[in-house]
Parts: C-alpha cells; sequence; structure tokens
C-alpha cells in the first residue's frame, strides 16, 4: 500500500479541529438534556389519594429501593430494564404490589428468600406513596 492512501484515510478519519471544539459544548447540552428529563421525571409523581404511610416506614423503604430495586428500575424509579415505578400505584393494588415484588416473575427477580415480610412491605410503601424523598 502507498504511503499517500495511508496518509488520505488518516485525514478522513481525523475529527477536524472545528467538530473537536464543538465537543465541550455538546457534552453539556447532553448533561442539560439529561437533568431536564430528570426534572419532568419528578414532577410527574402524584401520590394515591387514599393511601398513608408512616414517614419512617416511607425512609426505611427508600433504603431498601437504594440498595436492591435502582439496578434495574432506576435511581429514581424512572425505569430501566424494569418499569418505571413512580406511578406504579395506579397499576397495582397494595396486595398485588406485594406479591410482584416477592414473587417476581417475566424478568423481575422474587425477594420473598432474601427480604424480610416487613421490608417487603416498607419497599412497597415508599414506591407506592414515597418518591418524594429522592426527589
Ligand atoms: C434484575 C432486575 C430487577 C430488579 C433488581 C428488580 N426488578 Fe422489579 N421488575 C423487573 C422487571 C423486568 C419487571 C417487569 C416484570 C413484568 O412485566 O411482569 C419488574 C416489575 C416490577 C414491578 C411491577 C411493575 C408494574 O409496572 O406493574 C414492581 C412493583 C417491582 N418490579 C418492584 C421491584 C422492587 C421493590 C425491587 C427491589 C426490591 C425490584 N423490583 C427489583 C426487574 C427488576
Amino acid at each position: 500500500m502507498d504511503l499517500g492512501i495511508l496518509r488520505r484515510m488518516h485525514d478522513t478519519a481525523t475529527p477536524r479541529g472545528s467538530i473537536r471544539r464543538i465537543g465541550p459544548a455538546a457534552v453539556l447540552a447532553l448533561g442539560l438534556a439529561i437533568s431536564a428529563c430528570g426534572g419532568s421525571a419528578q414532577a410527574e409523581f402524584v401520590p394515591p389519594p387514599d393511601e398513608q404511610y408512616p414517614p419512617s416506614q416511607l425512609e426505611a423503604g427508600r433504603d431498601i429501593f437504594l440498595s436492591s430495586c435502582t439496578f434495574c428500575h432506576g435511581n429514581k424509579g424512572e425505569g430501566g430494564t424494569g418499569p418505571n415505578l413512580r406511578q406504579v400505584w395506579e397499576r397495582r393494588s397494595h396486595d398485588d404490589h406485594i406479591t410482584k415484588v416477592t414473587e417476581g416473575g417475566n424478568g423481575m427477580p422474587g425477594f420473598g428468600r432474601s427480604l424480610t415480610e416487613q421490608q417487603i412491605a416498607d419497599v412497597v410503601a415508599f414506591e407506592r406513596a414515597g418518591w418524594d424523598l429522592l426527589d
């Protein structure tokens, strides 16, 4: 291969100075877009009108959520591999929610062996009514 071809390939593969210069601006814009998304997710949470949980239970549930659930459901419940959970109370009754966390299914691990009934009740309370604690 003659060196002229190599040099031309190198020239096309290397970003021009102008592209390098907009780099930091693009990164900043992306950062702003991501924080804007976070903001709208926060605004979306409406707690269930007829369920009340003691603040201490919501706080205990938040800690369980942060250690066991964020990997799939996102740091603020916004979803990832698993669904967004911020309005889960609209889709599931309290009992159904407890059953889902205990038994799992469809890619959701069951926590009946690794968490106590009290811990499951706490994390369920948090997922129904506690998202403000993370906002
Ligand atoms: C390994 C990934 C993973 C982890 C960890 C995980 N989940 Fe899930 N979760 C899923 C998936 C996937 C689904 C969707 C299952 C389905 O459609 O039936 C789901 C569904 C759910 C649902 C039902 C959501 C709905 O829309 O009805 C609840 C509630 C839930 N998870 C709670 C939890 C809690 C509480 C924890 C932590 C104790 C947890 N999950 C940890 C993957 C996970």
